[in-house]
């Protein structure tokens, strides 16, 4: 296995690594630490099943059902079919439902700490996925607004920022759903679970108000800390090839889907099969 950082400004690609032919402890330490230091992963050239596949995702922690019930792959629960080629898709909201900055699972109280993304059909044009380092935007505040940021903490629920920012809207849940979601606290920097290292977590896609302060003044904050995290230089925008898994740390970064049409023949499909994690990976437990 060979692992190198890419041109961007952060992130690494994987090389020479068959998930289908299993991946030894060792190995697989080597992949949480390559992404605890560098945010994204791309393990290129996989050709492996969805056993398989999910075999990996257990690496990492435990893989997370979907509040959206209706998006959980057929036999693997715990896998989601993202793209615009699954009969949910044809529902432009919800083809779209991910295009707009966020961190998965952010509205739970045990959030997300890794995502996965692997690449079965990729258009020729779009379909990309921007991914933001809110560690790197936290680094660079200034020891003043670091101490006041430390202190804070946030309320997220799941939608209460749909559309905002001119991102698109997030599909509404249903009854049944919300009642899974209920408004979450999470500190507004967060330490990793593993490394303990500090970053901003969440500021944008659930972040609806900050414990103790006026409902106006928290939505500027907010405003202002997603504004700062989505300047050009935190964000790697990943173009997929097919057989790519794409994995990025949630605790640290921030992530957006770009729209994508229906398919309208050759070269404009896109699917992909998301693995969420949460808890901590085997090696470490
Ligand atoms: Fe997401």
């Amino acid at each position: 296995m060979e692992i190198r950082p890419m041109e961007g400004p952060f992130g690494c690609t994987v090389h020479g690594l068959d998930l289908g032919a299993g991946v030894d402890q060792d190995t697989c330490r080597e992949l949480h630490e390559a992404l605890y230091e560098n945010r994204v992963l791309v393990i290129k050239d996989q050709t492996c099943d969805a056993d398989a596949y999910m075999t990996f995702g257990r690496q990492w922690g435990s893989p997370i059902p979907h509040v959206i019930d209706s998006s959980r792959m057929a036999g693997q629960p715990e896998m989601m079919e993202i793209g615009n080629t699954t009969e949910r898709a044809k529902d432009e909201l919800k083809r779209n439902s991910a295009a707009f900055w966020h961190t998965d699972q952010s509205y739970d109280a045990d959030p997300a700490t890794v995502t996965m993304l692997y690449a079965q059909k990729i258009p020729d044009v779009g379909g990309e996925t921007r991914v933001c380092d809110t560690k790197a935007a936290y680094d660079d505040l200034d020891a003043a607004m670091k101490q006041r940021l430390d202190k804070l903490t946030a309320t997220h629920l799941y939608g209460s920022t749909s559309g905002q920012d001119g991102e698109c809207p997030t599909a509404p849940l249903t009854e049944a759903q919300a009642r899974e979601v209920p408004p979450t606290p999470h500190p507004l920097v967060r330490a990793h679970t593993i490394t303990g290292e500090r970053a901003l977590y969440g500021v944008a896609g659930t972040a609806m108000g900050i414990k103790g302060m006026q409902r106006e003044e928290a939505e500027i904050l907010i405003a202002q800390l997603k504004a700062h995290c989505l300047q050009e230089k935190y964000i790697y925008k990943h173009r997929y090839e097919v057989g790519d898994i794409a994995m990025w740390d949630t605790q640290m970064t921030l992530h957006c889907a770009t729209p994508i049409n229906a398919p309208s023949g050759t070269g404009t499909e896109r699917l992909l099969w998301r693995i969420s994690i949460r808890g901590k990976p085997v090696v470490y437990q």
